[in-house]
């Protein structure tokens, strides 16, 4: 791709985890009987046929690594773990009072922060607390990151033992100085330890999480990670652009000046070498900044199109109805997403008052919803389409004028009903996403919002 496209379509942009994104939610009509009763829709809509999916974040880490967008609270005192998974068990169970079955859990993602920071037995409490209120579906999925600085052997027997079979762990970058600036220092040995220890156990997804554009990172250190990872063999790899966002994570980003950070041309050649290596070492290019070997389950959903995407990132599988649990947590009903307290002291006081800890939301209107179904297409399957030949754009011209545009860069091709990302354009893949954005078209953000797409 040219240069003058790859500034072209470098601009701030969100990763869509969700549509709308959430600085476009419409906190003032949305409340909280609104989001109690889209959740038992949902739940009444879906519990029996297909089940829930729970997200549970879980905060803590002991260090702070300054690259890190996540929400967590850096700690090393480990009294922290007990009230919180107390919390957390009060939070479900106000839930499932809520809900006239016992919820049939399809998927649960333990995420962070780092849960292994937790003990493992506080971790078998927590899911041991969740089934005294639910039943395992039949086909059910449970996955949780782990950090390889602190994942035992005994963590993973003891999720293996609880029905987890997919571990991601963060890798990042393998170069000493890149490491040294994002202060998350990890050598090789442990990240094959882990993976070794995983595969030996029986979990039948292992994940790598690489991220390019790095402060120092250079096409070598690129190849380099790349190279060590291909020699681990993870099931799936997710490849993130990474993304700088001093204006939210204001002390946490630090520790490196913005000069040392690649930008434009340069950070979009780690990330082609990058695709380049992978593709060529067996992995298959999935969804936005996603690959994975033949016989992952992700590949086979892309394949199928069965792939779907939400607050979690990417899943083989899709329920209606994800309840998200902990500090920070994104719920979504499908018709409505709800965000819990992002500060632990309120999300504790709610619960102590027997409240729902829910700090804001969207009710999604019939617009969204057309739209959203566009924005997942792309990002799951990298094509969309409509019924009738481009009736619902016809009101909206701008959509249009703005795919042709993208045509003729030749970052997708226009067909009949719908549209079809070229293999050029899956790196735009946000830019094409944006293009559909009504909320992002009616109001541009005054002030930075979302990372570079590039
Ligand atoms: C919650 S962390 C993973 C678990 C554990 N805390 C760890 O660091 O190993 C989830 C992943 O998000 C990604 N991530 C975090 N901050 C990011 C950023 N600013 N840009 C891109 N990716 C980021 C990293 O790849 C990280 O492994
Ligand atoms: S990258 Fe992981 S370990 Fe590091 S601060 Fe973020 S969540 Fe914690």
């Amino acid at each position: 791709m040219k240069n003058s496209l790859i500034q072209k379509y470098n601009v701030p942009g969100p990763r869509y985890t969700s549509y709308p994104t959430v600085p476009y939610w419409n906190e003032e009509q949305f409340s909280y009987p609104d989001w109690i009763k889209s959740l038992k829709k949902a739940f009444s809509e879906s519990n029996s046929k297909e089940g829930i999916s729970l997200y549970i974040h879980l905060p803590f880490c002991e260090s702070l690594c300054t690259f890190c967008g996540c929400n967590k609270r850096i700690t090393k005192n480990h009294n922290v773990e007990a009230p919180y998974i107390q919390a957390l068990l009060k939070e479900w169970r106000l839930y499932c009072n809520l809900l006239d079955e016992k919820p049939i859990i399809k998927e649960i993602h333990l995420g962070g922060g780092t849960p292994t920071f937790f003990s493992t037995q506080n971790l078998e409490d927590l899911i041991n607390g969740i089934f005294a209120y639910a039943i395992k579906a039949e086909n059910y999925e449970f996955s949780f990151e782990g950090h390889p600085n602190n994942t035992t052997h005994a963590h993973l027997q003891k999720l293996y033992d609880l029905g987890f079979r997919r571990v991601s762990f963060g890798v990042q970058d393998y170069s000493e100085k890149v490491q040294k600036a994002i202060h998350r220092e990890q050598a090789f040995h442990n990240v094959a330890k882990v993976t070794f220890w995983a595969r030996e156990i029986g979990y039948t997804s292992i994940g790598h999480d690489i991220i390019f554009g790095l402060p120092f990172q250079t096409i070598e250190n690129i190849v380099d990670t790349i190279e060590k990872t291909k020699s681990l063999q993870p099931d799936r790899l997710a490849f993130y652009s990474y993304a700088h966002v001093p204006w939210i994570k204001g002390n946490g980003q630090r520790g490196f000046k913005e000069e040392d950070i690649p930008k434009d041309q340069i950070k979009r050649l780690l990330y082609q070498v990058g695709k380049e290596l992978l593709l060529k070492n067996g992995y298959h290019e999935i969804g936005m900044d996603h690959f994975a070997l033949e016989t992952d389950s992700l590949h086979k959903s892309f394949q199928n199109g069965q792939l779907h995407r939400n607050f979690m990132g990417y899943s083989s599988s899709k329920t209606q109805l994800m309840i998200g649990l902990g500090v920070s947590s994104i719920g979504d009903s499908w018709y409505s997403f709800a965000q819990n307290q992002k500060n632990l002291d309120d999300y504790y006081q709610l619960l102590e008052w027997d409240k729902l800890p829910i700090l804001r939301g969207h009710l999604l209107t019939d617009e969204d919803l057309i739209i959203r179904k566009h924005i997942l297409n792309l990002m799951c399957q990298f094509e969309t389409s409509w019924n009738t030949p481009n009736s619902y754009f016809k009101e909206i011209p701008e959509i249009l004028e703005q795919l042709q545009e993208m045509e003729n860069d030749g970052i997708l091709i226009i067909k009949e009903n719908g549209i079809e990302v070229t293999d050029m354009g899956k790196a735009h893949v946000r830019n094409i996403c944006m293009a559909f954005d009504l909320h992002l078209k009616r109001k541009t953000p005054e002030t930075a919002l979302f990372s570079m797409t590039v």
